[in-house]
């Protein structure tokens, strides 16, 4: 998730477009850059680390003076966050630039073609393959709105693309394909953004773009197509929020933003994850196959939500691969004189990719000479930086302290992880892997018809402002959830809240039960009767006792409705996919109710976003 500008018009371009991206900073921090049109030339300038750095750059080196430009600030997918991979990119004759937010899935197909014909890429990135492709169009005659046409209709994946062309002074082209992009109407003047934040200091008029279309905009116009060339309508709206609003996309915290954006994120970190003929490729997995088959055991370390995440791995690593897997916290892990081998793959589970105590665990492993593979969401961070291999989840940058689109995309690495050893260890069948990612493929349309019900979650978590306790319950792979609801819950309420296996009541637990108390209940799908049974008898037994069960079951589970004093309805999804919609109430849950009581959500009490400490 990267920021990006687009300016034309009367004022200075490098003013509007560096302001622009100081308002998008949150949304990505690894490197900032420039591009303007000037003089016949592209000026630009694209140096690592945060804006700052780029404006003394600029303060160092100006730019000359432009009315055209465009800005980008990076939140790094593909390539590491250093001054070759930041954004602008540039064609090979320096004639085009170009920003990019998304994952372009086929670009290395596209690269090989374009190093076949002799050009020559300097970064590891996605972008600058397009940047070749729309310059190779302008020098085939092709104006920028046609080239940029022409490139999109071969592109796949998501992708935010704005160009301009050192030969068009008075343009700025974009396009976009399930990545935001947005247009600010001006007077005599016209602005691009991932989103409002990038312009509402100029214009509040703006346009929303549709799908798979293309916009130009000159300092007194602004036309629409499709990818096809066919003129095409946007949608033209008011923006009434204030700038810290726009920040959080009109939610009043960063961490409900993050929770609905879920959908895409999960999305974006499937991505790109299976080849022409089917076969998953992670591409960050920098052990061989052989490495990975001589694997015999699985240790997850992380901590807090990440660690919950790897409980929920455990099940879906040992049932596809048939390999043990264990989970430990980070900080409990190495002063248990754990058995490591080199047969040994420990995952390093980490959001920020800094948590020192799963950062000392993985040099702990290291030095067994195991083999270490990082599941991280901050490109170049620590700890994949110390790892064999990394899987990158692509959520974005989580502000949120209280993690949930990093938990969630944690799962999907995680449930790919899984499915790419039984691929390499030939423990289930490409038909067999192939059923679950389309599985996966369904779930970000089932996030979101969660999300769409979430005033109903609301209104359930009104009536427990006041409660003193909450108890979380689960079983199998919905265990793990209940941990992390109950922990979500601690996080923003600071109210007691336990996470149980369900099945564990009778041996103590149950002793908690009086009349009143709140348990909320992950009922696992019907597929597995055993399963489901036993979780109904646990939630009778809870009942029986004066709870008041808050139970989240599938769609059409009219089982349970004799035991459920409120019932909260998930889309129906198989029993080791279920953590990820299941998750979903209880993140709304846990900020509706903090944010009733009146409490911080974003930044709760004695917390920080990334442990660095020990
Ligand atoms: C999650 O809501 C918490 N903020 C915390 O438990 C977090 O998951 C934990 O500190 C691990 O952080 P990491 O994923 O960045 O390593």
């Amino acid at each position: 998730m990267c920021g990006i500008v687009g300016y034309v018009g009367a004022r200075q371009a490098q003013d509007v477009v560096v302001d622009g991206l100081r308002r998008l900073e949150y949304r990505g921090y690894d490197s900032a850059g420039i591009a303007l049109v000037a003089d016949g030339r592209m000026a630009s300038d694209k140096p690592a680390g945060k804006l700052a750095n780029l404006e003394k750059a600029l303060e160092e080196s100006p730019l000359p003076p432009s009315h055209t430009g465009i800005g980008h600030t990076r939140w790094a997918t593909h390539g590491a966050p250093n001054d070759a991979n930041a954004h602008p990119h540039l064609g090979g004759g320096k004639r085009l630039a170009i920003v990019h937010n998304g994952i372009i899935e086929n670009f290395a197909e596209l690269r090989t073609e374009l190093e076949t014909a002799g050009h020559t890429l300097l970064s590891e990135t996605d972008t600058e393959v397009a940047a070749h492709l729309v310059e190779r169009e302008l020098d085939g005659g092709a104006d920028l709105t046609t080239a940029m046409q022409a490139v999109c209709r071969r592109l796949a994946g998501a992708f935010t693309l704005v160009a301009v062309d050192a030969r068009a002074p008075d343009l700025v082209v974009a396009a976009r394909r399930n990545s935001p992009l947005v247009v600010g109407l001006g007077e005599g003047e016209n602005f691009l953004g991932s989103d409002v934040a990038a312009f509402i200091e100029y214009t509040r008029e703006a346009l929303e773009l549709g799908q798979d279309q293309v916009v130009t905009i000159s300092r007194d116009e602004v036309t629409v197509t499709g990818f096809d060339g066919v003129p095409a309508e946007g949608t033209q709206y008011h923006v009434d929020w204030d700038l810290s609003a726009a920040e959080k996309d009109g939610h009043d915290w960063f961490m409900r933003k993050e929770i609905h954006e879920q959908p895409s994120a999960v999305a974006d970190s499937l991505l790109g994850r299976r080849a022409a003929d089917g076969q998953l490729q992670l591409d960050e997995v920098r052990l061989s196959d052989q490495d990975l088959r001589e694997i015999d055991k699985v240790i997850i370390i992380a901590c807090g939500t990440s660690f919950y995440a790897g409980l929920v791995a455990k099940y879906a690593i040992e049932h596809w691969t048939r390999m043990p897997c264990e989970v430990e916290l980070s900080s409990e892990f190495r002063y248990r004189d754990p058995i490591l081998t080199q047969s040994t793959l420990v995952v390093a589970i980490s959001q920020s990719g800094e948590t020192a105590d799963t950062l000392q665990a993985i040099r702990h492993a290291r030095v067994q000479r195991s083999k270490v593979l990082a599941i991280c969401n901050t490109n170049g961070s620590t700890i994949p930086r110390e790892s064999d291999a990394v899987i990158y989840t692509h959520a974005g940058p989580e502000i949120g302290v209280a993690s949930t689109k990093g938990f969630l995309t944690q799962l999907v690495a995680c449930y790919l992880l899984g499915l790419y050893l039984a691929q390499i260890k030939g423990t289930r069948f490409g038909d067999e892997i192939n059923e679950v990612m389309d599985q996966l493929d369904q779930i970000p349309d089932q996030i979101q018809s969660v999300l769409d019900r979430e005033e109903e979650i609301y209104a359930i978590a009104g009536q427990q402002v006041g409660a003193k306790s909450v108890l979380f319950l689960g079983r199998h792979a919905g265990y793990p959830v209940a941990l992390e609801g109950a922990l979500k819950l601690k996080e923003l309420a600071y109210i007691h809240a336990e996470g149980f296996a369900a099945g564990e009541l009778k041996h103590g637990p149950i002793a908690l039960i009086e009349e009143g108390l709140p348990v909320l209940c992950v009922v696992p799908p019907r597929g597995r009767d055993q399963l489901h049974a036993k979780m109904l008898s646990g939630i009778q037994e809870v009942r029986a006792r004066g709870a008041h069960t808050i139970c989240l079951a599938e769609e059409n589970d009219d089982t349970i409705t004799p035991y459920a004093d409120v019932l909260i309805r998930l889309p129906q999804v198989p029993t080791l996919l279920q953590p990820l919609v299941a998750t979903v109430p209880l993140q709304l849950f846990a900020c509706e109710l903090a944010t009733q009581m009146g409490h911080d959500v974003d930044q709760p009490r004695n917390l920080a976003k990334s442990v660095t400490v020990e």
